[in-house]
């Protein structure tokens, strides 16, 4: 078990594009071990490979839903390689989300509700569905790391800087 240390905003390297896998292997696998491992430990739902510093198309997902009657958290864990998005919605969603990259910090962003997507998993098998819910917000918001593309970057100016303003401030409190 490996825990990664998550690279946060202002750093720069969270705007690189990064690059399509080309072999998933051994090494790549365990490397995918290690980003659940940083993601639970967080905690959160999703991480991308950015986030911790290597530029490759990898998102891993766990919504970790919990059970209605015995309140325990079910693991559900997924692996995006070299994800696509085939088709969207024109219905939006909104949600409140949040990113390890901007430590808890949250602004509601407006995204298609509905997408089809297409990805490889962890053993190169290629996987097309249509995702909606929680599970099609997150899977936008970590594709867009893979651009580049915080979830605060879908703010008007005003708001992301007010929430910029917010995590400096919590930074300074916590110095
Ligand atoms: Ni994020």
């Amino acid at each position: 078990m490996a825990i990664l240390p998550i690279i946060e905003t202002p750093d720069p390297r969270l705007k690189t594009i990064s690059s399509p896998v080309e072999t998933i292997d051994d090494d790549l696998r365990a490397f995918i071990k290690d980003m659940f491992d940083t993601m639970y430990d967080a905690p959160g739902i999703g991480l991308a490979a950015i986030q911790v510093g290597v530029p490759k198309r990898v998102l891993v997902i766990d919504l970790q839903d919990k059970d209605e009657e015995t309140g325990k958290v079910i693991r559900d864990p997924r692996v995006f390689i070299n994800p696509e998005i085939l088709e969207e919605s024109e219905e939006l969603s909104v949600y409140n989300e949040g990113c390890l990259s901007v430590p808890e910090q949250y602004a509601d962003v407006e995204r298609p509700a509905v997408i089809k997507a297409r990805w490889l998993d962890e053993q190169g098998q290629s996987h097309e569905d249509v995702l909606d819910g929680l599970l099609a917000i997150c899977l936008q918001h970590e594709m867009d790391h893979l651009e580049g593309i915080l979830f605060i970057d879908h703010l008007s100016k005003l708001k992301r800087d007010m929430v910029l303003k917010k995590l400096a401030k919590a930074r300074k409190m916590a110095a």
